[in-house]
This record gives structure tokens, sequence and C-alpha cells, in this order.
């Protein structure tokens, strides 16, 4: 039987986690896939911390250099934060030609083009899966889609802590403080909440997602994008209410005319009916959009060590057989935004304080109202009118206009672009 040496970097989380589903799932891989993977070596900065998961004696190590000059060490599971301490040992593994998968959104939305082309000038390969939504396969969907069928749009929720936070703000009418604590407590969310609650962990991802369903690369700062603090428990509510729930949205559309990508990522209220609308607390949800196969929609455990576990070591044994492949992570052109602003959300919710006349004052401004609400069901003195479609710079006009106004913009049907919301039920 063919013996795979395997060189594991970063003994945290999703470290321990893959080095758990090697030991549980040892017989089942060789019967399966007919090779054994053999841990070799783990590296970690730290080798005197305590783990839950123990080793065999000299197996953790701090030498990086040490694990790749291992010559049966032939694939190197990249599983630590921050771009530049991924990137630092993403980069030497595949200069040692060896074949390299890694869990890092973080490095491969900033160097993912460079990373390929070193991997491909040296004849191994780069593993993505675990970046993008841990356990679902959305990258595996997507080179598969991109080969046969051209990808129209993706849209996704990507982050599970922000979305654990919406749900728990819909359903127990939790505040912010309150969810995070919830989450804290759970044991997935960070300690420093920033890059989930910000929105920049769900841009890393769509930048990856985009550059392979569009074939175009983004910059991760050029993206527009708003996280969800300024997002209420009242707002959560009165989109329920009206037949949506509010999601982080991270979405993207080709451009019809050949340009660049639209981009963003933003809190958007998904009709109830809509999967996107179906993944409650840290679970993720990904549509891709394809001209012939129509909609694909992913969903599963977006975040966790198992479920990262398990697509590092998928993307493993890939390389392992041969059937790994560098993916195409084009560099956005130099000189253009990737990331315009000339997207139509299929309608919008705005909510107002109680008494503001909104759907009269929206309607003056020239935005049609689809549906108003003038106690929003109740939820904490609010009225909420819904939109149909409007330029972005008509329903600043209109909205700008009322005193603490908030706007969340529907999601828009990602293959035929924007379509009216349907007739909302409005709760008594
Ligand atoms: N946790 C998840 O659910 C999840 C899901 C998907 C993707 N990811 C990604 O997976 C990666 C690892 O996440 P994690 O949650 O496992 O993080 P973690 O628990 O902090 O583990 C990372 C480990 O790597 C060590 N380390 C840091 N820099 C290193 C270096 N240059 N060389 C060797 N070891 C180093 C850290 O040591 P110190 O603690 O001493 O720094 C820590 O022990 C991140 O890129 C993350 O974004 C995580």
């Amino acid at each position: 039987m063919k013996r795979v040496g395997v060189g594991l970097v970063g003994f945290g989380t999703v470290g321990q986690g893959v080095v758990r589903l090697l030991r549980d799932e040892a017989e089942g891989i060789r019967t399966r896939a007919g090779v054994t993977l053999e841990l070799r070596r783990v590296v970690d900065v730290d080798t005197r911390r305590a783990r839950a998961v123990s080793l065999p004696p000299r197996m953790l190590t701090d030498d990086l250099a040490g694990c790749l000059a291992d010559p049966e060490v032939l694939v190197v599971v990249v599983a630590v934060g921050g771009p530049d301490n991924a990137r630092g040992a993403i980069l030497p593994a595949l200069e040692a030609g060896k074949s390299v998968v890694t869990a890092d959104k973080a490095a491969i939305a900033a160097h993912g083009a460079f990373l390929a082309d070193v991997a491909r000038r040296r004849g191994v390969s780069l593993g993505i899966e675990a970046t993008v939504g841990a356990a679902v396969p959305v990258i595996r969907v997507l080179r598969a889609s991109v080969l046969a069928d051209t990808v129209d749009g993706v849209a996704g929720v990507v982050n599970g802590t922000t979305n654990f936070v919406l749900t728990r703000m819909t359903e127990e009418g939790d505040s912010l403080e309150e969810a995070l604590a919830e989450a804290r407590a759970r044991g997935f969310a960070e300690a420093d909440p920033t890059d989930d609650l910000d929105g920049w962990d769900s841009v890393r991802k769509l930048a990856i997602v985009a550059g392979l369903a569009f074939g175009a690369g983004t910059r991760v700062e050029e993206i527009p994008r708003a996280g969800i603090r300024a997002v209420r428990p009242e707002h959560c509510r009165a989109a329920r209410a009206l037949g949506y729930a509010v999601r982080l949205v991270a979405w993207g559309r080709r451009d019809s005319r050949g340009g660049p990508p639209v981009l963003r990522v933003e809190p958007t209220l998904v009709p109830a009916a809509d999967p996107l609308a179906a993944v409650r607390n840290e679970e993720n949800a990904i549509r891709v959009t394809c001209r012939a196969a129509g909609d694909l929609t992913l969903a599963g455990r977006g975040a966790g060590a198992m479920p990262t576990a398990h697509a590092l070591l998928s993307d493993a044994l890939d390389a392992a057989t041969g059937r790994g492949s560098v993916p195409g992570l084009p560099l956005p052109p130099p000189g253009r935004s990737a990331a315009g602003d000339d997207s139509v959300p299929a309608g919008r919710l705005v909510l107002a304080p109680e008494g503001s006349g909104l759907a009269r004052k929206l309607e003056a401004a020239g935005l049609e109202v689809l549906v108003e609400d003038a106690d929003a069901a109740g939820a904490g003195g609010l009225e909420a009118a819904i939109t149909a479609p409007a330029s972005t710079s008509l329903a600043r006009r209109a909205t700008g206009a009322l005193a603490a106004a908030v706007v969340y913009p529907i999601l828009p049907a990602a293959a035929g672009g924007p379509s009216a919301p349907a007739p909302a039920q409005v709760e008594a």
C-alpha cells in the first residue's frame, strides 16, 4: 500500500482536529483511498502548552525546516493563522517541493495567486478547500463548475459567528453583546471578534470564491463591506415578520459587459424560503449560480476543528493520490477596481421610528413601496416599508432625508439580476 508522509504546521484548534481525524479514520482511509497517510511531524511555535490531543514522543517540534527536510513528508497541512504566519509556512513548503493544503483564508486571499504560481512551477498542489466554509465543499464545486459551465453569481452566508449572532437576535431577542457572549461560551467566537463582526472574514472568503468563480482576482480591501455591528434585534424581528431573514451575505455577480465582477458583503434580507435563510446558528451556506446548471446550494458546518479537518484531509488525500490541483487564482489587473457599486438589490427594507410617515415619504421621494407595516409587528417602535428595486443613488436620496432610517438590501437573484420581492406575509 502506498504510504505518504504528512507534516502538520500548527497544533491549535484545527491542527488537533487534523490529528484526531487522521487517527479515527486511519483504517477507513486505507481501505477507501488505498493510501496510508502517515503523520511524521507536527510543527508549532509552542511545544510546551498542554493540548487535548496527545502525540508520540518527539513528534511535536518547533523546527519547520527539519520537517521540510524529511524526504518522506510529501504533503504539508498548514493550520496556522495570520497571512504572514501561514505564508511563512506555505511558501517554504512549496519551495521544498511539498504539496500544501491550508485552512488560512487570510493567506490565500492575500497571496493565493502567487502561491498557486509557485506550486505550479514546483509541480506540486495547493489545496484550499478548508479556507471557505470548512466542510462545505464549495471549492470543489467551483473548480468543476468553471470548467464545464459559466458561473454567473455566488451568494453565501460564510461566517458562522455572525450567523449565530443574527440567529440569536432574531429568535431570542438577544443584543449583539449577549449573542456574542453565548457564541464565546460555545467555543466558536474568537477572543477578538473584529474580523467576524466587521465582515473581514467574509470578504476574504468572497475574494477567494470570486477569484475562482469569475476568473478575476480582487483585493480584499476593495470589496464594499459592512459588518453586523449596526444590526439590532428589532430589525431582525421586523424582517422576520415581513417574511425575511437578516443574514450577513457575501455576494458576487459576473458583470454582463465583461467588466470586473460586482462584489459586496453586507447585512442583507433573504426571503424566508431561500436556502440561505434556512441556515441557522454557526452553519454556512453558499449558492453558486451557473448558466447551464442553475443554482447549486451547499450547506453545512462552516467552522470548527473537525469540519475544517475534514476539508484539509480531503485535500491532503487528493494530493497524496495525485488528484490534487492548483486552483487558478488570478491577481487583479493593475489599476482596476474589481468591486463596482452598480448593483441593484431586489428591493430594500427601510425601518424608521414609528410616526415617521415612512411609506409616504419614500413614495414622495420616488421609491415604489410594495409593503408597508406601520407597526413592524411590534418590533420596538419601528415602522417598516419594503420598496421595489431602485438604483442606489435614488434609494440614498430617498432614505437620506429620513431621520434615523435603517436600510437593508434584499438579496438579488444572482442569475437573472434583480427581481421584485414576493409579496410578504405581514403578521397581524
Ligand atoms: N478554528 C476554526 O474553526 C477554523 C475554521 C476554518 C479555518 N480556520 C483557519 O485555520 C487556521 C488555524 O486556526 P486555529 O483556530 O486552529 O488557530 P489556533 O487555535 O490559534 O492554532 C494555531 C496554532 O499554530 C501556532 N502557530 C502560530 N504561528 C505559527 C508558526 N509560524 N509556525 C508554527 N506554529 C504556529 C499557534 O501558536 P500560538 O498560539 O503560540 O500562536 C497555535 O498553536 C487559521 O488560519 C484559521 O483562520 C480555522
